[in-house]
C-alpha cells in the first residue's frame, strides 16, 4: 500500500473534514469508527477508477469519503446485528457506547455520505448510491434470515456476499467513472471490475475468519461460526464430510446444543479442510475476471494500479 501513501493521506484528511457534528457524542463515535485502522480500499478504488477515466483534482478525495463513511456506517450497524466485541482491533462502538448510540452513529455517517453526494449534484451518482444501500440492507436481511441455517446453499451465500459487500465496492468504482464524466462503456467496465473484486474480497474475508490470526486480521478467529453465520468454508467442509457426520453436527449446532469444545473442534476441522484451497482458487478466478473487465480501458497508470490492488487481495492477511 506504500505506493498509495499520498492518496491515503488525502483520503484521511477528507474523512477528518466530513465527520464533524454539533453533538459531541455523535462526533466521538464517528471519529472512533472512521479514523484509525482501516484499509480505505473503497475510497482508494473510487479515486483510481476516476483517474483511469481521465478524472483528477482534489474534489475526488472529498467524494471518495462517501464510500468510507457508508462502509463505516454499515459496520456500526453490523456490529450491533452481530453482537461483535471487536472491530478493527479495538472494542466495537456498540461495546463502548451501547447499541442505541452505535445505531445512531451509523445513521449519522450514512446521512453524511448522502449529503456529500448531493453536493456533487449528479443524479446518476446518487442513483448508484441509493441502489447500493438498498441492496446492502437486503443482503444483510438475507444473512439475518439465514442465521444458523445449516442448509444454506452456495448460491444463497453468493447472493448474500454480493449484496452486502460487493455492491458497495462496485459502486465505488462505477461512481469514480461517473465523477470523471466517463461514458456508459467505461462505467460498466469499472462496475464489473468492482463487483468481482468485491466478491473475491468477501470470500477471502470469510476464509480469513477461519484461517487468520486475530492480531493481524483484527477480528477473532471463528467469529462467523460463533455468530451463526454459515459461510463458504463451512458449507464446503460439510459437503466433504460423511453425510451422517454432517447431519449430526448440523443437529447439534442448529438446536443450540453445541458447547465451546464443539466450536473449537469444528473451527479446527474447517482450518484443515482441503476445500480451503478450492475457495482460494475460486477467489483467484474472481480476481482474474475483475482483471479482464478492465481490458477495454485505456492503458494508463491508474488502470495498472487498480489491477495491482485487485491482485493484492489474494495475499492479504488483514
Ligand atoms: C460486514 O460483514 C457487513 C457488511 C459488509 C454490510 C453491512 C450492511 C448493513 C448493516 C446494511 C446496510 C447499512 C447501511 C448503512 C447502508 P461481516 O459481518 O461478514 O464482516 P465482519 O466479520 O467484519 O463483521
Ligand atoms: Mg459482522
Amino acid at each position: 500500500m506504500s505506493r498509495f501513501e499520498a492518496d491515503l493521506a488525502e483520503i484521511n484528511a477528507a474523512l477528518q473534514e466530513h465527520i464533524g457534528s454539533r453533538v459531541p457524542l455523535v462526533e466521538e463515535i464517528a471519529r472512533y469508527s472512521v479514523l484509525g485502522e482501516g484499509k480505505r480500499l473503497r475510497p482508494l478504488l473510487f479515486v483510481l477508477s476516476a483517474r483511469s477515466c481521465g478524472g483528477g483534482g482534489t474534489d475526488l478525495y472529498r467524494l471518495s469519503a462517501i464510500f468510507e463513511t457508508i462502509h463505516a456506517a454499515s459496520l456500526l450497524h453490523d456490529d450491533v446485528l452481530d453482537n461483535a466485541e471487536v472491530r478493527r482491533k479495538k472494542p466495537s462502538s456498540a461495546r463502548v457506547w451501547g447499541n442505541q448510540a452505535a445505531v445512531l452513529g451509523g445513521d449519522f455517517l450514512y446521512s453524511k455520505s448522502f449529503g456529500l453526494a448531493v453536493g456533487h449534484g449528479s443524479l446518476p451518482f446518487l442513483e448508484i448510491l441509493a441502489g447500493t444501500s438498498t441492496r446492502m440492507a437486503e443482503g444483510q436481511m438475507l444473512e439475518l434470515a439465514h442465521t444458523n441455517d445449516w442448509s444454506l446453499t452456495r448460491e444463497m451465500y453468493m447472493e448474500i456476499i454480493t449484496a452486502k459487500t460487493a455492491v458497495l465496492i462496485s459502486a465505488a468504482c462505477a461512481c469514480g467513472a461517473v465523477a470523471a464524466g466517463a461514458g456508459e462503456k467505461e462505467i460498466d467496465c469499472l462496475a464489473r471490475f468492482g463487483m468481482d473484486l468485491g466478491i473475491a474480497f468477501q470470500m477471502i474475508d470469510d476464509l480469513l475468519d477461519y484461517t487468520g490470526s486475530e492480531n493481524v486480521f483484527g477480528k477473532p478467529v471463528g467469529k462467523d461460526l460463533r455468530e451463526g453465520k454459515i459461510t463458504l468454508p463451512l458449507i464446503q467442509t460439510l459437503a466433504g464430510m460423511e453425510p451422517v457426520e454432517a447431519k449430526a453436527l448440523r443437529e447439534r449446532f442448529e438446536t443450540g446444543k453445541a458447547q465451546d469444545e464443539d466450536f473449537v473442534r469444528l473451527i479446527q476441522r474447517v482450518r484443515e479442510a482441503p476445500c480451503l484451497d478450492e475457495i482460494q482458487s475460486e477467489a483467484r478466478a474472481c480476481v482474474e475476471r475483475a482483471d479482464r473487465a478492465l481490458e477495454p480501458m485505456r492503458d494508463v497508470q491508474a488502470k495498472q494500479d487498480l489491477r495491482r490492488l485487485n491482485r493484492q487481495l489474494l495475499t492479504r492477511s488483514f
